[in-house]
């Protein structure tokens, strides 16, 4: 049954704290009449928070969920995003998730942890999860499925992450937003922006190709290229921001974004009738996805959706796989010198989040692979030709990497796979240049349709 409740909060004391106390009371009466603070809910000028806040990796100090920090202020580690399960078990459960209309990541509001109005979204997320069958086939496995993550409103999974960073960056009253990327994530934080109505500076290596920037350029994103190597990128950005307080967007970075990628996890879990694979697998550059997506299937188990987790399954390419090796060789990572593949989504040669990433594969029993450029083309096309999938280099890296462990013993065929295909091939065209056949010519004569329509 969907409740249609509206509950407008006048006469809020003035205070935060205050105001605070009023969200709870309305929260605490919520749950009481068994409502929970989704997309159900319509005229409430303030949606509660659920008890979240942010915390340091390194020293452990807590931040309020409410802070525009980025980084700990104490000694500038990692925060990461907690929550009060116990709160949120009270409310969320499988036959609410699945009674809602909702099909995209917002579908999980209550572990995002931003408020409802302030929600910038272009639609993103609840992308198919479809049955691979002939590509399965060719490959010997009964159970092999596709996250389409390329459907994205910008083409990648990024989407999901600039969705709650631009919904964070209203929440915090932000100017503006930067980043420093190429790529995928560039393009997505400049569309979100724009629909954020959110100025948007980019920060891009001066090597970086016109083709990747020209969606951020078109959404009127301040794209700028910088002189020297990608850590000159990144100190660009980080003199910008320091000085003008624009709201940091990087994906490596900010725990906004990976918390998006973890709606990933919840995904798979209802879309597999809480019955998720024995293994997901994930093409891996700064690890923000398969963090991400860990953490939502960690909290699928912690809210009772599901009992059993997947293994994570971490790809890289062979021509920058930091990750990866340190993962084989059992040692800590070191960045990877002179990184260079056709996966350049995959090109980040000093992660630093990489320790995350390993944690993850750990916990959950999975796996590290690397691939080599030709073995991902030939997964693009395999993609191609038995799916009707097509994706980029950055995205086929997961299904070559799944290639490998199950030609090499590591994972068996009887297994149920899921391979995340995190970013369209349309993105990618240049790339692909020469790797498929020219299409034929010929004259509008029947002669020469015959021709072409008898051979193989
Ligand atoms: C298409 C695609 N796949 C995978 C990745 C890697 O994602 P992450 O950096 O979250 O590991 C990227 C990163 O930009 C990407 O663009
Ligand atoms: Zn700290």
């Amino acid at each position: 049954m969907i409740f249609q409740i509206g509950v407008v909060v006048y006469g809020a004391p003035p205070t935060a704290t205050g105001y605070r106390r009023h969200e709870q009371r309305i929260m605490q009466s919520m749950i009481r009449l068994g409502l929970s603070y989704g997309d159900e809910i319509t005229g409430v000028r303030k949606v509660p928070l659920q008890s979240a806040w942010l915390f340091c990796d390194e020293c452990g100090r807590k931040l309020p969920i409410d802070s525009d920090a980025y980084r700990c202020p104490s000694c500038s580690g990692m925060l990461q995003i907690g929550y009060d399960y116990s709160n949120v078990r009270r409310t969320v459960g499988r036959t609410l998730l699945q009674s809602r209309s909702k099909f995209s990541m917002w579908r999980y509001q209550e572990l995002l942890p931003v408020t409802s109005d302030n929600i910038v979204s272009l639609g993103e997320g609840f992308t198919p999860l479809v049955q691979a069958d002939r590509l399965g086939e060719s490959l010997g496995i009964g159970q092999l499925f596709l996250k389409l993550e390329y459907t994205c409103p910008t083409g990648s999974f990024k989407d999901r992450g600039s969705s709650l960073l631009l919904s964070k960056a209203r929440e915090v009253k932000a100017n503006t937003v930067a980043i420093d990327s190429s790529g995928n994530a560039a393009a997505s934080l400049a569309a979100y922006s724009a629909k954020a109505g959110i100025p948007c500076y980019v920060f891009a290596p001066s090597y970086a190709s016109i083709g990747k920037l020209t969606q951020a350029i078109a959404n009127e994103a301040k794209v700028v290229k910088v002189e020297g190597t990608r850590k000159d990128t990144f100190e660009a950005a980080k003199m910008a921001i320091a000085k003008y307080g624009w709201y940091y967007c990087a994906f490596q970075v900010n725990p906004f974004a990976s918390e998006g990628s973890k709606t990933i996890g919840y995904e798979v879990c209802e879309q597999t009738g809480w019955q998720p694979p024995d293994y997901l697998v994930f093409p891996v550059g700064t690890g923000s996805g398969l963090i991400g997506c860990w953490k939502g299937l960690k909290e699928s188990r912690e809210l009772g959706l599901v009992d059993r987790l997947p293994a994570m399954v971490c790809v890289q390419p062979e021509g920058c796989s930091p990750i990866a090796r340190a993962f084989k060789q059992g040692k800590e990572i070191a960045p990877f010198e002179k990184a260079q593949t056709i996966a350049e989504g995959l090109m980040i040669s000093q992660p630093l989040k990489g320790k995350h990433v390993l944690s993850a594969l750990t916990e959950s029993h999975g796996l590290a692979e690397t691939v080599s450029d030709e073995e991902i083309l030939s997964a693009a096309k395999l993609l191609a030709k038995f799916e009707g999938v097509f994706v980029e280099p950055s995205s086929a890296a997961a299904v070559a990497g799944l290639i490998k462990l199950v030609t090499s013993g590591k994972i068996d065929r009887d297994q149920k796979i899921a391979c995340i295909l995190t970013g369209s091939g349309l993105k990618t065209l240049e790339t692909y240049s020469g790797a498929f056949p020219e299409p034929l010519t010929i004259k509008p004569t029947q002669n020469e349709i015959d021709k072409i329509a008898t051979k193989n």
